[in-house]
């Protein structure tokens, strides 16, 4: 049976580019991997003093995540950053402290920018923040998508050949990784 990824486009844009490329990323996953593209859309803020009784969202998030075999993140830069939508979904995930829904789920990032620099702060920034939370962290090949902005149609489809080609790579890599780190 394939392995379940929920992949998680850390943007709640209708148009973002990362929720194409997830989709994108969807599509040209292999046989091994069934991606279900979600973003941090309708997670609660998260505090503290909700913990002992967790708001609906909250759990049947967590539950999505316990139940995968992994976890792909595709994030937008913000201020050199992840959005605090995405952190705020990644704070929710890690608690009942001890208890992260993401602990043992092979991980991978993938960050991108209409700019030149694809978004690499934020994939580093992503890097430091799941290690004490999270599976392993697909480490090689690293992918910063640059100059994003003229790679999809009007209707959302991948047109650009060159970023085709590296997603096409990496989630061969990731299929790979997650077949290798499942608990
Ligand atoms: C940005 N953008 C941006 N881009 C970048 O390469 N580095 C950065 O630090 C930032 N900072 C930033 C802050 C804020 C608040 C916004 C709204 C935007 C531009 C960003 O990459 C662009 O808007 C993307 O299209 C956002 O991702 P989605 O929504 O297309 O997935």
């Amino acid at each position: 049976m394939a392995h379940t990824i929920v992949t998680i486009a850390g943007s709640l844009r209708k148009e973002s580019f990362s929720l194409k490329i997830a989709n994108a990323l969807a599509k040209l996953a292999p046989d091994t991997l069934k991606l279900e593209v979600i973003t941090p859309a309708g997670i609660s803020f998260f505090n503290q003093d909700l913990e002992g009784a967790p708001p609906a969202d909250w759990l049947a998030f967590r539950d999505k995540l316990q139940k995968s075999n992994g976890v792909l993140f595709v994030t937008p830069e913000y201020n050199r950053s992840i959005p605090g939508v995405l952190k705020n979904a990644i704070d929710v995930a890690s608690r009942p402290y001890g208890k992260s829904s993401l602990l043992g789920k092979p991980v991978g990032i993938i960050s991108n920018s209409p700019g030149p620099l694809g978004g690499v702060s934020a994939a580093k920034h992503l890097q430091n923040i799941l290690p004490g939370i999270s599976g392993l962290l697909l480490q090689q090949p690293e992918i910063y998508l640059n100059a994003v902005g003229d790679a999809f149609d009007a209707d959302g489809n991948l047109i650009k050949d060159s970023l085709k080609t590296v997603l096409q790579q990496y989630i061969g890599a990731f299929a790979a990784h997650v077949a290798k780190n499942q608990g």
